[in-house]
């Protein structure tokens, strides 16, 4: 099936690189030229493991082509991915619509008869339908469909996401729509016995926030119940293991930590609650998460300033990982950036690492000296903060980190290293949901 895919961002790289393992003819359009002249030569314009590879294996291989020109991406295209970028209008917090309302006036013109129009962004419930009608004021209505498709990818495994996701969710008007997300999807994804959910499209639209909503919610959950952890001495990450055994609660996402980040979490959460007050809902449960999600991300300094026993002023801080989680490069919403913007207004001097995040880093944080390797970070330090839990960090060697820093002090707000060989080293350790 030819699928031509509208925005080379995260979300439209991903998927359009995926579908071309998958054997389908892709094109990739996008209105920067110079990402696209950069793609055209396996050039990323995101850090993404594994996706390099891919794009010059498929490319190579003819299934897979970048191109600025729309009229030629859609000459031939049964399925066109809408994959624009949908951020949150400052000040509002609902989602800002104008590139998915842009791509379909300038997608009409060009669509072949019967062609689906599948929107991947993440959209506010609705949307399709107003898609639909600008569509439908350029085209004939039933010349073509407009389905939602939305994508649960996390970044640093969203190859492996697409390639074996969890399930699949369609939402469509229509049978030529739910076949041809039929075809897509289900013959790669048979033998694996992935269910392909299919729902009207508003159904499809919300259940991609309600996901989101929910895992912010119990991350949100798990962060609460650390800080209790630490009042009563009992230990989050068993509190984690003991109740995530329980299929009904499920393991994962119970990493208490220092609050969500990222480009999707926080984003989701407010257009998620702006649409229920549009509607005079009210989700008390995600309000609260998201503003306890804020509050903990500001106080994690208070637990570095505490630990240097209430002063950092003068102070040597060594921030280990600044991405708002590993295997990104993305800074988005990230926790060590309140946590550094406040210890350095409490007077003390920030050193960082990361390992692919430094350049994104330095844009957002003014006075911090960037160091080319952990080791050299801790040098002369005061204290070491644990931020992002890389692999390079969790197998650092602390008797080397130990033996760099002024004072043996460690904040571990992932509880990524281990606290046992921190201690028996002579390390003072601050750790996350257990009591010191
Ligand atoms: C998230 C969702 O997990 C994806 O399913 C979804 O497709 C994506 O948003 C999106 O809407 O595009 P992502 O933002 O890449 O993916 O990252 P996550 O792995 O979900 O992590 C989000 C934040 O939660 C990070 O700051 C992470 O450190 C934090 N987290 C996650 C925890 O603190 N504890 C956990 O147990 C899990």
């Amino acid at each position: 099936m030819k699928v031509a895919v509208i925005g080379t961002g995260y979300v439209g790289l991903v998927s359009g690189t995926c579908l071309a393992a998958w054997g389908h003819d892709v094109v990739c359009v996008d209105k920067d030229a110079q990402k696209i002249a950069g793609l055209q030569k396996a050039v990323l314009p995101i850090y993404e493991p594994g996706l390099a590879d891919l794009v010059e294996s498929n490319a190579a291989a003819g299934r897979l082509n970048f191109t600025c020109n729309l009229a030629e991406a859609l000459a031939g295209a049964a399925l066109v991915l809408i994959a624009v970028g949908t951020p949150a209008r400052a000040g509002h917090g609902d989602a800002d619509l104008s590139f998915v309302y842009m791509a379909a006036r300038e997608l009409a013109p060009h669509l072949e008869t019967g062609a689906v129009v599948t929107i991947k962004s993440t959209v506010p419930v609705g949307t399709g339908d107003v898609v639909e009608k600008i569509i439908g004021s350029i085209r004939p209505s039933g010349s073509f469909s407009v389905a939602s498709n939305p994508e649960f990818l996390r970044e640093g495994v969203a190859v492996r996401d697409f390639l074996d996701p969890d399930r699949v969710v369609i939402g469509v008007e229509d049978e030529r729509a739910r076949k041809a997300l039929m075809d897509l999807y289900r013959p790669p994804l048979e033998m694996r016995g992935t269910p392909i959910v299919v729902t009207r499209r508003r159904t499809s639209e919300l259940i991609k926030y309600a996901a989101n909503a929910f895992l912010a919610t119990k991350i949100t959950f798990i962060n609460e119940l650390a800080d209790l952890c630490e009042e009563v001495g009992s230990d989050v990450g068993e509190l984690a293991l003991g109740m995530g055994l329980d299929k009904r609660i499920g393991a994962s996402f119970l990493n208490a930590g220092p609050g969500y980040g990222g480009s999707c979490f926080p984003k989701d959460t407010l257009a998620l609650l702006r649409t229920a007050q549009d509607h005079g809902v009210s989700l008390r449960l995600v309000e609260e998460t998201v503003t306890a999600n804020e509050a903990r991300k500001r106080r994690m300094a208070l637990k570095v300033i505490d630990a240097l026993d209430g002063d950092v002023d003068g102070a040597t801080i060594a921030v280990l990982g600044l991405t708002f989680k590993p295997d990104t490069d993305d800074m988005r919403d990230a926790p060590s950036v309140p946590l550094i913007e406040t210890l350095q207004r409490f007077g003390a001097n920030v050193r960082a690492y990361d390992p692919v995040g430094q350049e994104n880093a330095s844009r957002l944080l003014s006075d911090v000296e960037f160091c080319l390797d952990a080791y050299e970070c801790v040098r002369g330090a005061d204290a070491v903060v644990v931020v992002t839990e890389w692999e390079s960090i969790r197998k650092l060697d602390l008797a080397r980190v130990k033996r760099a820093m002024r004072q043996p002090v460690l904040v571990d707000l992932r509880n990524a290293v281990s606290h046992g060989v921190a201690r028996e080293l002579g390390f003072h350790v601050s750790a996350i949901g257990r009591s010191a």
